[in-house]
């Protein structure tokens, strides 16, 4: 076990095959470095002790990594929530069916929210809580990190340019890099530079407008299940139209990537553009004394609903897989 978790730790840094998933990551985070006040950038350089000009985008993929560490394990059902919906007939997403014991990306965003500034947080802890934030914030804007069908599409078999696949990994990195042409840091820049103007004054410009609508910082839980909400309806209208069986064995590089891409492009110009409004706001708050008491923490208390068993027992599947889902398929579908 130990050799296997030693390995496995070590691919993403080695295997280019791998290695992209920080594109999404990464240009989230430039996107978020752009946009965000002085205050916030000077902020987040002093917590990440980085001062460079990618202060942030070198912790942009530390989560997907920290995860497979022996003290970062807990942090992998942290990634994603499992909505118990049925596209693409119906998408839905509800933090107490949803979000388990072991937690969710929703109760992450909201827990580090809070502890990214509190005064009774070391600042190891707070340091780790950014990170998440910046992380988790990119995620649940990829629609299969807001999806339970087939394991978050992890089961769903597919090729993508010829090359097998599964649905997850398509959607986390194959489309995106097919569009920008590579994952590396000057794709990363590029493609941020171009979204960051399409948000300030192209295609984005009227819309933006409203990414930042629900967003209230002593309410992080209904904050991240508007994003969830968002990304989740992506699920139906775009993910599988047509169901699984729309996609199952299907080649995506062609007329299914054509529909797809702009959807993840929106998704990651709408994360960059979150992620900014959200630490200028948490850094906001810290300046006025904020602690978590001001905080509604009713998210700390979910659960309580019956399931049905076809939801216990994809919660089941779904926990068995762990951190090594997506393996049998190759690493890439579940690094992130
Ligand atoms: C923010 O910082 C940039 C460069 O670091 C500077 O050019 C700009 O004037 C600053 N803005 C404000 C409002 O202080
Ligand atoms: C910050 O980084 C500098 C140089 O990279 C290092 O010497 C210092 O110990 C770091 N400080 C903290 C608090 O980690
Ligand atoms: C919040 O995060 C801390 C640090 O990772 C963890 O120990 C704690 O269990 C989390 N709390 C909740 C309610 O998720
Ligand atoms: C990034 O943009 C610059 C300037 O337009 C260009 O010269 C460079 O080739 C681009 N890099 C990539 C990887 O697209
Ligand atoms: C933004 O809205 C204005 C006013 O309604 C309109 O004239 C303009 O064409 C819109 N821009 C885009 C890129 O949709
Ligand atoms: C920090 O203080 C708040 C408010 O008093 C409390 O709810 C929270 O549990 C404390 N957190 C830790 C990590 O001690
Ligand atoms: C997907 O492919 C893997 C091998 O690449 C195979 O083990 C698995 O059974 C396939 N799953 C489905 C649902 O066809
Ligand atoms: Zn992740």
């Amino acid at each position: 076990m130990a050799p296997k978790t030693t390995l496995l730790a070590l691919l993403p840094l080695l295997s280019p095959a791998i290695a992209w998933g920080t594109l999404g990551h990464t240009t989230v985070a430039l996107i978020a470095q752009s946009l965000v006040s002085n205050k916030t950038a000077s902020f987040a350089k002093s917590l990440l002790n980085d001062t460079s000009p990618l202060y942030l985008f070198n912790i942009a993929t530390w989560a997907d990594s920290y995860r497979y560490t022996a003290e970062g394990a807990f942090s992998s059902p942290l990634h994603y929530i499992d909505a118990f919906d049925d596209p693409p007939t119906s998408c839905n997403v509800d933090y107490k069916r949803d979000c388990p014991e072991e937690g969710c990306i929703v109760s992450a965003i909201a827990n580090y929210t809070t502890r990214i500034a509190a005064a009774n947080v070391s600042r190891a802890e707070q340091e780790k809580a950014l990170k998440w934030v910046v992380h988790f914030v990119g995620d649940i804007h990829q629609p299969l990190h807001v999806e339970n069908l087939a394991v978050g599409g992890n089961g769903i078999n597919v090729t993508f340019g010829g090359v097998v696949k599964n649905l997850h990994s398509v959607w986390d990195s194959s489309i995106a890099e097919k569009l920008v042409g590579g994952y590396t840091v000057d794709y990363a820049r590029n493609w941020s530079t171009a979204l960051v103007g399409e948000i300030e004054g192209g295609k984005y410009a009227n819309v933006s407008r409203f990414w930042a609508e629900g967003m209230d910082v002593t309410d992080p839980v209904a904050s991240a299940m508007v994003w969830a909400r968002d990304s989740n309806a992506k699920v139906c209208t775009t993910v599988l139209p047509d169901g699984q069986a729309g996609v199952e064995g299907k080649e995506l590089s062609g007329a299914y990537y054509e529909n797809a891409a702009p959807v993840v492009e929106a998704q990651v110009a709408k994360a960059g553009f979150r992620l900014a409004k959200w630490l200028d706001r948490i850094v906001q708050s810290a300046g006025k004394g904020y602690t978590t008491k001001e905080v509604k923490e009713e998210w700390v208390k979910r659960g309580g609903v019956q399931l049905e068993d076809w939801m216990v027992e994809a919660r089941r599947k779904r926990r068995e897989c762990g951190w090594e889902c997506g393996c049998a398929e190759g690493v890439e579908g579940h690094v992130h």
